[in-house]
């Protein structure tokens, strides 16, 4: 492979920007993968990049700014700046896409606060009807009156999808059934390891089987993270493992992207390096899951990376 990328170290877009995907999330769709994350710069909330090798990364728009279109279909349709002096926007975090294919729409739910203090805990929905134009934002809601804070969608094989979100000031998390629009939540289906303080939940399927990595609740900080598993994301999940090392390699996770080629399936780890206090210094870990002889999943690190998304194959050096 002639290109590499260093974990942790700077990456630019084609244009020779800095990527700000932070918290992020993918999309395979039409040929492209579409990496959608936070960027906290200037008036945007989440910004959109396209790939076709995983490689090099096309900035397409920010989906998602002050200036959005915002519809009151949800309880808050409050987007804009709210103290235009001091440009103080709202926290719009961990931003997830999936397409419902019932509605031709492309469906993105979030971590919505109110960007003075961190008491609304909500999570927010805006759709599109292509993967990179401009998101229509739908508003805030607290699911069943309840807290949501660090989330991630989860579209199973059968086109159900999952919100799960970080709830009761973080001690537990919930797994949501959303509706076939995918555009509210139809039932609670699990609140997962009570007063255990998961955060910054990541899902995918290997051999029937589902993997929920999780970290523990300790700000920008990295901490160590754990995994769960279970056979179907509404049945029984198991208690949490110890997986990578005490800090997760210095990151939180933020999603997987399953990659499927010719000569193999990648589960590729996808993490934020936050920057602490400095957020805009935050940069990504990208790692394949590996999996031991009992078949349990094993995180290790490696400082570059190259991918092959023909024959699915993530190398590492
Ligand atoms: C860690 C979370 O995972 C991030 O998404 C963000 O909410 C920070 N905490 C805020 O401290």
């Amino acid at each position: 492979m002639d290109k590499w990328l260093e974990n942790g170290a700077d990456w630019f877009d084609t244009n020779g920007n800095l990527i700000h995907a932070h918290g992020g999330h993918m999309l395979h769709q039409g040929g492209y993968y579409y990496w959608y994350g936070e960027n906290r710069a200037d008036e945007n909330y989440v910004s959109c990049y396209r790939s076709t090798d995983l490689m090099n990364w096309e900035f397409r728009r920010n989906v998602l700014t002050a200036n959005s279109q915002a519809l009151r279909t949800r309880v808050r349709a409050d987007l804009s700046l709210f103290d235009k002096d001091k440009q103080k926007k709202v926290n719009i975090e961990r931003p997830k896409v999936i397409y419902n294919a019932k509605n031709k729409k492309y469906v993105m739910w979030a971590h919505y606060e109110n960007g003075s203090d961190y008491k609304c805990a909500a999570c927010a929905i805006a759709t599109c009807d292509t993967p990179d134009g401009d998101f229509v934002y739908h508003g805030s809601f607290n699911p069943f009156g309840y807290m949501a804070r660090d989330c991630t969608l989860y579209k199973d094989d059968d086109d159900t999808a999952y919100f799960i979100a970080a709830s009761r000031d973080n001690a537990d998390l919930h797994v949501y059934r959303l509706t076939e629009d995918y555009m509210n939540v139809e039932c609670t289906v699990h609140k997962l390891w009570q007063g255990e303080y998961r955060e910054a939940p990541a899902v995918f399927k290997h051999n029937a089987k589902y993997y929920m990595f999780n970290s523990y609740c300790t700000g920008w900080a990295p901490n160590q993270g754990q995994y769960a598993s279970a056979n179907s994301i509404e049945g029984r999940w198991s208690t949490l493992t110890n997986i990578g090392d005490d800090t997760t390699y210095k990151s939180q996770p933020a999603f997987f992207l399953t990659l499927t080629g010719t000569k193999a399936t990648s589960h590729i780890y996808i993490g934020d390096r936050w920057g602490g206090r400095d957020y805009h210094a935050s940069r990504y870990i990208f790692l394949p899951v590996a999996f031991d002889e009992n078949g349990s999943p094993v995180l290790n690190f490696y400082k570059k990376f190259s991918i092959n998304v023909e024959t699915g194959e993530f190398l590492t050096k």
